[in-house]
């Protein structure tokens, strides 16, 4: 019966490591909530001052999103959350050394928005979630 105490007793590590490991897993993206919504843009007025390879911040979103031209038509809209840890909720900010890149200002993380929103350096492994974001004429439609 010690026996079998003992050998319980020497799992217990690993069964508590079996609880922890799960929660490295969360730097996936997909912890962020979802959040439903839906915002129209225009063109020529909203998006005016937005030339290509430019971003704006607007309202929405978990922390905000981030609208980056990439073409004269093509419009991205990512979350601003850091995808590290979604429940810091911590938001990107420009790096005002580097045009295009955003970073975690808590873990350091920096995101490329011409490359998808990937990240560039830090411990950040997966992208900005990106939203849907489509132009019919001259309005941006944005949403969830
Ligand atoms: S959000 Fe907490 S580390 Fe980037």
């Amino acid at each position: 019966m010690r026996d079998m105490r003992m050998s319980f007793k020497n799992m217990l590590p690993w069964i508590f490591l079996w609880f922890l490991l799960p929660s490295c897993e969360t730097n996936r993206g997909e912890l962020i909530p979802y959040v439903e919504f839906d915002i129209y843009l225009l063109l020529y007025a909203d998006l005016a001052d937005l030339g290509i390879g430019n971003t704006k911040v607007i309202d929405g979103g978990v922390n905000g999103i981030l609208i980056y031209r990439e073409s004269d038509l093509v419009f991205h809209a990512y979350d601003r959350t850091c995808t590290l840890w979604p429940e810091h909720d911590a938001a990107v900010v420009e790096d005002p050394t580097f045009f295009g890149v955003f970073e975690c200002p808590v873990c350091g993380s920096t995101y490329l928005l011409m490359n998808g929103g990937e990240p560039n350096s830090g411990p950040a492994r997966y992208p900005l979630v990106e939203y849907n974001a489509s132009l019919s004429g001259d309005v941006l439609h944005i949403y969830n």
